[in-house]
Parts: C-alpha cells; structure tokens; sequence
C-alpha cells in the first residue's frame, strides 16, 4: 500500500484496499474480513493501525501516565483494549506544563438505550476526567442519527422501505442515552453534555460552515463511502463531529460569551480559546472523522492544535470478533437496559465460545480465550488482574470449562449493569438540564503545571507552533519556553487592552493559579 501521510485523509486507492481486504472499519460500518470459506474472521487491528496510520499504545505510554498523574491506568489501558493513539505524548506535554486539556467524546443516539460497547469510551473518558481534572464535552448527534437512519431505509428494498421516524424520535433518544452517560458518574462542575438539535448555533455553528467550506466531497467520500445517492445531511454531517472537538465551540465553558440569542454578545471566537488543545478517547471507527479534521484544523480563522485521540477495540458481538456489538441486532449486544435473566440468557446463548467441542476435548486440548467472547468481556470488565490472569490460564489449559466462564462472566456483567440501573434510576429531567445547561465550567487540572501562566494561552505547547517541545525540561519550563511564555503573556495583555472588556473575563487556561 502506498505511504500515507499521518493525519491526512485516506486515497481513493487507500480505501479500494481496505474493502479488497474485506475488513472494513469506519464510523458507518465495522466487519473483519472473510475467510476463503466466507467466514468472518478478527479484526485485525495492528493492520487496521497501519492502514489509518495512527501509532501504537506502548508500555512507555503507560508508565509516563503514570509518573504524570501518580495513578495506576485504566484497566483498559493497562490491558491495551485502548491500544492506540495520535499525539497522547503531546497532550500530556501540555498537562505537564500549562495545566489543563478539554476531553471531548460523544455518542449517536440510535435507540433509547446504550449498548455495554457504548459504555467503554465513556468508562474511560471519566477516569480521565477524574485523574486529570479537566473540563469535558459530550456530544449527541441526534441529527447525524436522524440522517443515517433516513439514508438507510431509503437504501434498504431498493427504496421502498418506509421511514417510519422522525426528528422528535431521535431527540428523545438522546434524552435517555444523556441520562444512561450522567449515570456512568460524570462530574456536573466539569461535564456539559449537549443534543446538536438544541446546541448548534452560535461560535459552535460559525466552525462548522467555517468547516464544511474546507472539505470536499471526495474525502468524506473516501473516509465514510458516501456516494451520488446519499443524503446531503450526512454527507456534510462530519463537519460538525470535527468542529465539536474546537473549545471554541463552547465559549460559555471557558468563561467567555457565544454570538446567541438573545444578546449575541460575542460576535466571534478568541484566541485565548481556540489554543486549549483537544484529547478524544473513542473506538477506532471514528478516527476517519478526525483525521480529516486534523488536515483541517490550522486552516481555521483561529486556529487550534490537532485534537489528540485515544482509540479502543470493540468490544465484540455476542457472536465473536468479526464484529462490533450493534444497537439494532438485540442478539449481537447487552444493553445497559437489560435485566440479570436477560444477561444470563443472552450470554448463555449467544456468547462464541472458545472452548473445545465437547468436554473431553477441551480438557485434553484446553481453549482459546482469544475468541471466547466471555472471556474477552471479562477482559473490559472485571477489574482484577490476578483473577482475570488466572482464568485465562486455566481456560488455556482446560481446566476450567466453558460453562464456568460464562457463569463468571454472567455474574460480573450483572453487577456492572445492576450498579448503573440504580444509578440510572435517580437521573431526573432536572439534573439532566443541569449537565446540558451551558455554563461556565469549574476544574483544577495540574494543581503543579512547570510552565508559568500566561504561556498556554499562546498555544506554545502545541504541535504545531512549538519548536522547543524536545528541549530540555528544568522544573520550570525550558529557557525557550520561559522566553516564550514571557512574550506571550505580554501580547496576551496587549490584546485584551486592545480589546476592552477582556479585563473581565477570567483566565481559564490557568486553572490551578486562579
Ligand atoms: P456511536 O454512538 O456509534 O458510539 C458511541 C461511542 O462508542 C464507541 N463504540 C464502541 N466502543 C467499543 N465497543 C463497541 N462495540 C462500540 N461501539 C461503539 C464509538 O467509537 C463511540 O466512541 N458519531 C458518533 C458520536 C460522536 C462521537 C464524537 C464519538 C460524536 N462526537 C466524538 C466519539 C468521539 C457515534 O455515532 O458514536
């Protein structure tokens, strides 16, 4: 395959051969290749890697989160579930030195209720958000739902499939996904979670048509397999998923005023804003979006560093690897709606096993925890290593049985989604305003950034426009680094003299030394 350039959006011939190999991920579609038998196989995620040219989560990875945060990882990333990444290095550079990043991640709301796949992103991106103290948005793309659904029914029975939803459907959804995510246990002072059909408007929509104008039909084309036929919703839609990932989309959140009904205060985006950098934590079917958005991003009026990005596996069918749980095939997936006897039955029935065909087989030859699907959801949700060490190995060698793992796996996928369901179940129409009132955010971030204050606000640290990120570290930032900082924090109050009014507003982008 030829050379692809890091961050830039995939060639048509790219593409061709991906869907010659028969694995085809993006946001739209995921399935492993088939077999010369037509059976579906893996996802063969390093080849995945290479083809969307995203880099490898690493050991090193790990143990810099660890000295930066002074916390263990995640068990998903300490089991490499999140297993890859761009610019992660980057993000926590910044951490280190100015203090504070903003989490972005999202969900389209398909159905009333999320699947135990939706869940993993969110899982994460809160132990982020508690380990880091940073501020977080949620998007529901209720309208990109809404697109998808009307373009596949009119693909569906060579068009006469009749469409029977509408805009009103996919708000509700998004109410009740809005309140599944609250219950994962966000923090309010920090979280703000919106529908697109309410929130587009203001700076947020001034990105997107700022956006759309940067993108050709040919690349959405080639990132999603958009053809003449598709709806021109969803043919644009992408735009919005990118620009969502700019702070300044959401001025309110850091403190300043949006160009909205009813007083239109701000006309336009700072700075100050568009320089917070952006961490993305999500499976890899979403990368196409953002590596289009990487391409894009310093072409913007107000420009913003490359949102860095962490990605998932999937957490697979009940079915096996070949694929992704899916919210419209109720026997592919557990939904966080299920009852215990539900969960029972579905493990029971549909879970591939690894195991061997008959008992006698498997104790002589052992099993494949790679492909047995209860051992694989216990990977993502029991959290003790040693436990989860020592069922693999048994499993391996055959003296534990299918049926027993399966029983471990029902029992800890029943706690998991009792313990939501309770918290689920406190989540009023109130307190899910309140997480998707705009508003001022409150987060400490690095309570000991090295660079001083001021620095952040000039994007210093970002990838793009920092030259010194490879020098040399004192305890208060490199010579270059001090320099730099001390020159932006004079043209930081330049501007706003210029600007007036600007006194006002209060520095975000320094948290810690408020
Ligand atoms: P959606 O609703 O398809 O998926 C929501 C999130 O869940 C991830 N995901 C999975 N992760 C692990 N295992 C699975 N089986 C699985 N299925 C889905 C997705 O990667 C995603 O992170 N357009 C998006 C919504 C969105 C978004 C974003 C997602 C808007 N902005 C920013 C991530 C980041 C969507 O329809 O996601």
């Amino acid at each position: 395959m030829a050379a692809q350039n890091v961050g830039a959006p995939p060639s048509v011939e790219a593409v061709k051969e991906v869907a010659k190999d028969g694995q085809v991920v993006d946001p739209y579609n995921v399935s492993g290749a088939k077999d010369k038998d037509g059976n579906l196989m893996a996802i063969d995620y390093e080849k995945l890697r290479q083809q969307f040219g995203t880099q490898a989560l690493t050991d090193e990875h790990l143990q810099r989160f660890e000295r930066v945060t002074g916390k263990a990882p995640h068990r998903l990333l300490r089991r490499k579930l999140f297993f890859s990444h761009r610019d992660f290095d980057q993000i926590l550079d910044h951490y280190e030195k100015y203090g504070f990043f903003l989490l972005y991640t999202g969900r389209g709301p398909s159905s009333g209720s999320m699947h135990l796949g939706h869940a993993i992103p969110f899982l994460f991106t809160k132990e982020l958000q508690d380990i880091f103290d940073v501020p977080l948005v949620i998007m529901l793309t209720d309208d990109e739902k809404f697109y998808f659904t009307r373009n596949k029914a009119a693909a569906e029975a060579g068009g006469k499939k009749k469409f029977d939803s509408n805009v009103g459907d996919f708000i509700n959804y998004a109410y009740g996904n809005c309140k599944d995510i609250i219950a994962l246990g966000f923090d309010k002072q920090k979280t703000f979670i919106y529908s697109d059909y309410e929130y587009m408007g203001g700076h947020f929509y001034q990105n997107v048509t700022e956006f759309e104008s940067l993108v050709t039909n040919s690349q959405v084309r080639g990132a999603f397999g958009w053809q003449d036929s598709t709806n021109i919703g969803l043919n644009a839609f992408s735009a919005k998923q990118c620009v969502a990932a700019f702070a300044t989309s959401y001025p309110v959140l850091f403190g300043d005023d949006d160009h909205r009904s009813p007083h239109y205060a701000q006309l336009r985006p700072t700075q100050r804003v568009a320089d917070i950098p952006t961490l993305i934590p999500c499976a890899i079917d979403q990368e196409p979006h953002f590596r289009i958005m990487r391409d894009c991003c310093s072409r913007m009026q107000f420009k913003s560093p490359k949102p860095a990005l962490v990605l998932s596996k999937f957490l697979t069918a009940l079915q096996g690897a070949g694929g992704k749980m899916s919210a419209s095939d109720s026997s592919s997936a557990i939904f966080m709606s299920d009852t215990a006897r539900e969960i029972e039955k579905k493990i029971k029935k549909y879970a591939f096993s690894g195991g061997g065909v008959d008992r006698e087989t498997h104790e002589r030859d052992g099993g494949n925890p790679d492909v047995d699907v209860a051992c694989i959801y216990l990977s993502y949700f029991l959290e003790s290593d040693e436990e989860l060490e020592a069922i693999t190995t048994s499993y391996r060698k055959g003296t534990l049985s299918t049926g027993e793992v399966k029983k471990r796996c029902i029992l800890e996928l029943q706690k998991f989604v009792a313990a939501f369901q309770e918290r689920r179940a406190a989540v009023t129409d109130t307190l899910m305003r309140e997480y998707m009132t705009p508003r001022k955010l409150e987060f400490k971030g690095n309570p000991n950034p090295t660079a001083p204050a001021g620095a952040a606000e000039e994007g210093v640290a970002t990838e793009d426009n920092n030259a010194d990120d490879a020098g040399e570290k004192s305890g208060r930032g490199t010579k270059g680094e001090r320099k730099a900082a001390k020159l932006a924090a004079k043209k930081l109050a330049h501007r706003e003299k210029k600007e007036g009014g600007a006194e006002a507003k209060e520095d975000v982008s320094t948290p810690a030394q408020q």
